[in-house]
């Protein structure tokens, strides 16, 4: 093998789990070794999952806005037209200058990257088979953090081609604007991609099995969110289930059915695109060789501290609990090499932001309505609409709302729903105010900006325990 080396951490994956506890290890003066077989660095988030998607978002969303909504707006454009070929490509390069900005960082942080695949040979020795023109390696480690992240689930018979049938990563590379596209699982990525296509002029039906959108998502919010995108022209299958789908020809044909049992029926569609979550992944990690314990949902099983059974192995990200996010997965990263290097380290599970990149965006952080009603704790609710706000009145973009939620004894804010423009900048107040433990009068008597949308977070601040001044 080319190289031998001893690190005082090797973390498996360059997601942003993993690359974030890289360049901190590295930071905190550990050396650190990252491995990932996909090349460029960055994981699932920066290569094909939250930085194209949101590339896709932008474009399509401009491009939806010139050809439906100047004309009030007093401006007149003539001929417009999508070149898909750009499109994509202004993706790809938001991608590259990205994942090549954190390989920079590897460098300037001195943070050894490996292009190839990572396997576990025993508790602290790892193999690295380098990626074509890359060298092999051997490396000891006195810590390891497995950090490989997740991967589309697979919908049972249903074979994915990444061209008619596709996850994420397909839908995120057509070549072609399809004429009719069926998405199964109406969570975050059947909207924020079935939005993409259906802005460029797709036919686009979401297939939920749930009665409702958004995967968990405050119910009024998500109640709010469906009718929006159907009226953009989105269409909606709730509470039914996919049974299956065959190719015939150029041709998807979906079947469906009812969930409490309805008429059975067939979907034409030229691309069906599979989003009903996503699961861990650890294959040819090499987990046999050290026996680590996994969930019945594949999920790697981890101490608060983030420690398999081994405890200088420890877990972050997508392959183990908790939500699927990049932020997520980041903060862990951060904790568990404090963990290493410190002995302690912090993440509050209680306030991590949530935020759906359609348009209008929805942001939501702390609990939803449900979630509170059901600890039995008396509370009260504050909503302001941005129809009643002065900057979202001079933007013409006055959907949606802010809902706040407060215990009702001692007024601390319990969660945040935004559905509106921007509510994905505007929840950061939000995820702030909580972490800080602040009531909704905190919120109403601090001073905001005028004319800015954040003056309807304050607005619902102050109808949680008063009333608002403009609604
Ligand atoms: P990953 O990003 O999945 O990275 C794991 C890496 O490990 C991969 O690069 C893989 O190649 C590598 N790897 C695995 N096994 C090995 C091995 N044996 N050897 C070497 N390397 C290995 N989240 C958000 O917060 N905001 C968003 O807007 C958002 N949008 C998304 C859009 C899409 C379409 C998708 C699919 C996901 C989106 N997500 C978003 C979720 C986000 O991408 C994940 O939560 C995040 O990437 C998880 O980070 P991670 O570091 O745990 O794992
Ligand atoms: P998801 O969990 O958000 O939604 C999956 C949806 O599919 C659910 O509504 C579920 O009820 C439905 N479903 C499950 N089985 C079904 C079936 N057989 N038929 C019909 N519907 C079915 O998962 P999704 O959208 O695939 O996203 C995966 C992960 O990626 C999520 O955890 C999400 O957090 C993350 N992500 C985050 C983004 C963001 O933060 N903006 C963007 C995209 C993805």
């Amino acid at each position: 093998l080319a190289t031998e080396t001893e690190h005082d951490v090797v973390v498996i994956g360059a997601g942003p789990g993993g690359y974030v506890a890289a360049i901190k290890a590295a930071q905190l003066g550990l050396k650190t070794a990252c491995i990932d077989k996909r090349g460029p660095p960055g994981g699932t988030c920066l290569n094909v999952g939250c930085i194209p998607s949101k590339s896709l978002l932008n474009n399509s969303h401009l491009y939806h806005q010139i050809l439906h909504d100047t004309k009030k707006r007093g401006i007149e454009v003539g001929d417009v037209k999508i070149n898909i070929e750009q499109f994509l490509k202004a993706k790809d390069d938001a991608v590259s200058s990205l994942t090549r900005g954190v390989e920079i960082l590897f460098k300037q942080n001195k943070v050894d990257y490996f292009k190839g695949a990572g396997k576990i040979l025993g508790p602290n020795e790892i193999e690295v088979k380098g990626n074509p023109g890359e060298p092999d390696a051997l490396l000891k480690a006195k810590n390891i953090i497995i950090a490989t992240g997740s991967e589309a689930t697979p919908f049972p018979g249903l074979t994915i081609d990444e061209k008619k049938i596709v996850t994420s990563t397909g839908a995120i590379a057509l070549e072609k604007v399809p004429k009719k596209m069926v998405v199964i699982g109406g969570g975050i990525i059947g909207l924020e991609l079935g939005s993409v296509w259906s802005r460029l002029g797709a036919e686009v039906t979401v297939v939920e099995f749930q009665n409702a959108i958004g995967a968990g998502m405050d119910a009024e919010i998500s109640k709010l969110t469906q009718r929006s995108l159907a009226k953009q022209g989105l269409k909606f299958k709730l509470s039914t289930k996919v049974l299956g789908a065959e190719v015939e020809g150029e041709t998807v044909k979906v079947t469906v059915d009812a969930a409490k049992g309805g008429k059975e029926e067939t979907l034409d569609a030229d691309v069906v695109l599979v989003a009903i979550g996503r699961r861990p992944y650890t294959e040819d990690l090499g987990l046999e060789n050290i026996d680590l314990d996994i969930d019945e949902r594949g999920r790697l099983v981890i101490d608060q501290e983030y420690r398999t059974k081994y405890p200088h192995i420890r877990v972050i990200g997508d392959v183990t609990f908790g939500a699927m996010l990049a932020h997520k997965a980041e903060e862990e990263g951060i904790a568990a090499v404090e963990y290493i290097k410190n002995g302690h380290g912090h993440v509050n599970y209680g306030v991590i932001p949530s935020v759906m990149y359609t348009f209008p965006e929805v942001a939501w952080v702390g609990m939803t309505e449900e979630q509170v009603k059901a600890t039995g704790k008396p509370y009260n609710v504050g909503k302001f609409p941005f129809a009643a706000n002065s900057r979202a009145k001079t933007n013409l973009d006055t959907e949606g709302w802010v809902k706040m939620i407060a215990d009702k004894e001692t007024d601390r804010i319990l969660g945040i729903h935004i559905l509106g423009p921007n509510a994905g900048e505007m929840i950061a107040e939000g995820a702030l105010a909580i972490e800080y433990g602040a009531s909704s009068e905190d919120i109403a008597r601090t001073c905001h900006a005028h004319p800015t949308l954040a003056e309807a977070f304050k607005e619902a601040a102050m109808a949680t325990y008063s009333k608002a001044i403009h609604f």
